[in-house]
């Protein structure tokens, strides 16, 4: 796999298309925020190409954005929030973890919506902020899965 990192105001058409398609539409927010902010340079994509298939990619948003609704707790923890989607037959191949561990190098602890069991066990080994909504989903993972020190 390819990793490609871009700011959302540099992605091609081909790579804007693709980010588009992939991910989970009316049930995220990853399709709404990128046609949003897909205009900044303080945004970005990973993205996961296996020849010209788009296998998954993670999309990070500058938490200093005056139009992003999110909590002060989380602005002052973290300085982006982390979405990511794997195409469903790629999962549990390690993508996801990959591209985690690229948009962690833009942020040590990105604020993340571990909104149910499987995105939970996904990020309980990092180190992450995120609503008070999603921390019993975390807390809960991490007791069968501790995080990495
Ligand atoms: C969460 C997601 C990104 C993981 O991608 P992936 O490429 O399968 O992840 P990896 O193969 O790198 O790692 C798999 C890890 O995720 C967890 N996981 C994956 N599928 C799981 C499942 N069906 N049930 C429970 N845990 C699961 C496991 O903890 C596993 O960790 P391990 O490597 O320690 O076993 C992917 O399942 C996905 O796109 N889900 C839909 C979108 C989503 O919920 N994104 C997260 C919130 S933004």
């Amino acid at each position: 796999m390819d990793i490609v990192v871009k700011s959302l105001a540099d992605l091609s058409d081909t790579e804007r298309r693709a980010c588009h398609n992939l991910n989970l539409r009316g049930g995220g927010y990853m399709q709404k925020d990128l046609k949003d902010f897909g205009d900044r340079s303080d945004c970005f994509a990973v993205m996961g190409w296996e020849g010209k298939t788009l296998v998954g990619w993670c999309l990070l948003l500058n938490l200093r954005i005056p139009e992003l609704y999110v909590t002060a707790n989380a602005k002052r923890k973290s300085k982006y929030m982390a979405q990511v989607y794997v195409r469903a037959r790629y999962r549990g191949r390690g993508i996801g973890h990959s591209l985690m561990q690229e948009a962690l190098k833009l942020d040590d602890r990105p604020h993340v919506y571990p909104h149910d069991e499987r995105a939970a066990a996904f990020f309980a080994r990092y180190r992450v902020s995120c609503t008070q909504r999603y921390v019993k989903n975390l807390n809960q993972a991490r007791k069968e899965k501790p995080v990495a020190s």
